[in-house]
């Protein structure tokens, strides 16, 4: 897929941008596993342009992350305009807007996937992004706002003329949240009725799911959410099956315990221990989902305080687990 001049591997994915999940050590591990786009974490606009400390955190990415869009939300064209401008000191390969944001805390203020329900006012907003910055511009969009109102095609109709690179569809409505199965045949649809690069997304979660996207879809390029959470290797299965219809198997519990631990450290090395172990609980529930004892092991993910338990769960975890 080539968004402006990058030349991105259709055969891989991207990992999707997740508020609160999706910082600089998991975006790296993920490229470390073969994803080969990233997406920050969203930044509000408003935020942005008051120069607040919580913004810059988000919007670092670093060499080792490369290519990688800042993702930016809002509900004014000028506002939005500059923040984007503002993201250019954090050199980001491409700017992506927020149209998909369920959260009433965005939606509610009418950007998100507010936007869907005021498809003028999204079009001013990515013109007004578009003319404002010299990279690529992207939108991530649902289906529509719900199942009475679906103008995906629509949207993303505007999103070409007003000079996008490429539209991102997640396969539901915002009414839907995260939950039914993702419609495939829509964002099919969508596809039909574009010129630019489609990237899909929804449910992706191994090689398989990948390749039915691709063939039910026809789009160009993929993105993993969820999919990816505790199991930043879903990017190598996905590569090996895509590439060589090579299905890899989840990797033993050895692994995925050595890979938690290597990606707590990197979240504390980052934001350090104190504020990094919190943040990291919920990655360690999500590493050992499905492990035999995983019930009793989540409780003491909650209490965790230091690397040094981190470690010491892991290797019982182990040890328990051959
Ligand atoms: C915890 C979490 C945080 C998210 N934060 C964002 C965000 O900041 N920006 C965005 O466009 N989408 C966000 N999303 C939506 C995902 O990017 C993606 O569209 C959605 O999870 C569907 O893909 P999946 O089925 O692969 O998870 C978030 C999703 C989750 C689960």
């Amino acid at each position: 897929m080539k968004l402006g001049d990058i030349e991105i591997d259709g055969r891989t994915a991207a990992l999707a941008p997740m508020a609160g999940v999706a910082d600089r050590a998991f975006r790296e591990l993920c490229v470390r596993y073969g994803a080969s786009y990233v997406v920050s974490e969203m930044v509000s606009s408003k935020g942005l342009t008051m120069h607040d400390r919580k913004s810059k955190q988000l919007l670092f990415l670093s060499k080792e992350e490369r290519p990688a869009a800042a993702q930016i939300f809002g509900s004014d064209p000028t506002i939005m305009a500059e923040s984007a401008k503002g993201c250019l000191a954090y050199e980001p390969d491409a700017i992506d807007i927020n149209m998909g944001c369920p959260a009433p805390k965005i939606a509610g203020n009418g950007g998100g996937s507010a936007l869907m329900r005021n498809p003028v006012l999204a079009e001013e907003i990515m013109k007004a992004v578009k003319n404002a910055v010299d990279i690529p511009v992207t939108v991530k969009i649902r289906l529509g706002w719900d199942s009475e109102s679906i103008n995906c095609i629509d949207m993303a109709q505007r999103a070409e003329r007003a000079g996008m690179s490429a539209v991102t569809v997640h396969g539901r409505t915002r009414q839907q949240m995260y939950a039914p199965p993702v419609d495939r045949k829509m964002i099919a649809e969508v596809k039909k009725n574009i010129g630019i690069p489609l990237i899909a997304n929804g449910d992706i979660v191994d090689g398989i799911t990948a390749a039915q996207m691709i063939e039910e879809t026809n789009c160009d390029y993929l993105m993993v959410g969820r999919g990816a959470l505790g199991r930043p290797w879903v990017f190598s299965q996905i590569n090996a099956y895509l590439k060589n219809g090579v299905i890899l198997p989840e990797p033993p519990v050895s692994e995925r315990m050595r890979v938690m631990v290597e990606h707590i450290k990197l979240i504390c090395h980052y934001k350090g221990e104190r504020v990094g172990i919190r943040e990291a609980r919920k990655h360690a529930a999500w590493y050992i989902k499905g492990i035999h004892g995983a019930a009793q092991y989540r409780q003491q993910v909650g209490m965790l305080e230091s690397i040094e338990q981190l470690e010491e769960l892991a290797f019982r975890i182990v040890k328990e687990n051959i």
